[in-house]
């Protein structure tokens, strides 16, 4: 009796890894990538560099953001992009909300964002944590933050933001894991 129970879960436990690894195999390095370099053809440097240098795609087939600066991978899927104090002037505008599925973590606090914070925003259903603290973003806090069930963290403040704090933020959802540390 024992050793079926070890078994069914050893083989529940090989079930979820399989799970896993081919649901990350869906995700597409290529097309992380490609997206990825579209915002960054958006993007100024406000100190007169070349602006993230390492983010580029070699000739072949499959590329991979995985190894570009402030780039984090887990598998061959970008889960987080760190561009803390880069010094980059931008907007989300063309930000591929749509294409990185796996992104969990945004830190680009300190630096020249501007424009407003789109409501697409609400595609990046995985995200946990959101730093945009000190930066020139304007408009209002898309009530679309709401929607991300899984924000722990979320950071805004020292910006041109207006208008009020979303319900959606503060309300008390029980099904919901609310952010837990927020600065606005
Ligand atoms: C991955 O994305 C690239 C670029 O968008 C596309 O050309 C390619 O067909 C995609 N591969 C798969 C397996 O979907
Ligand atoms: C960058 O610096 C060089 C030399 O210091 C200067 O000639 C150039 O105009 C600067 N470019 C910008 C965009 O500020
Ligand atoms: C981003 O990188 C900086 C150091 O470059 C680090 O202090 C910070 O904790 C990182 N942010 C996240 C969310 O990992
Ligand atoms: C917030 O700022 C935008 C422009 O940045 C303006 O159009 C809008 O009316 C402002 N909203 C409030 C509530 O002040």
């Amino acid at each position: 009796m024992m050793k079926k129970r070890v078994a069914l879960f050893a083989s529940l436990l090989l079930f979820l890894t399989l799970h896993d690894r081919l649901t990350d195999a869906q995700s597409n390095s290529t097309a992380e990538a490609l997206a990825l370099l579209n915002w960054k053809a958006s993007l100024q440097s406000l100190t007169n560099r070349s602006v993230l240098p390492s983010w580029t795609v070699s000739s072949g087939t499959e590329q991979s953001p995985c190894r570009w600066f402030g780039i984090h991978c887990q598998g061959n899927s970008v889960f987080r992009v760190n561009l803390t104090s880069y010094g980059v002037k931008g907007s989300f505008h063309v930000f591929p909300f749509s294409s990185l599925p796996n992104l969990e973590e945004i830190d680009l606090s300190i630096n020249g964002l501007f424009s407003t914070i789109p409501p697409q925003i609400s595609q990046l259903s995985k995200l946990t944590y959101l730093d945009l603290s000190y930066n020139d973003l304007s408009g209002e806090i898309p009530n679309q933050i709401g929607q991300l069930i899984h924000l722990k963290t979320l950071h805004l403040v020292q910006n041109q933001l207006n208008g009020s704090i979303p319900e959606e933020i503060g309300q008390l959802e029980p099904s919901k894991s609310l952010p837990c540390k927020i600065t606005i």
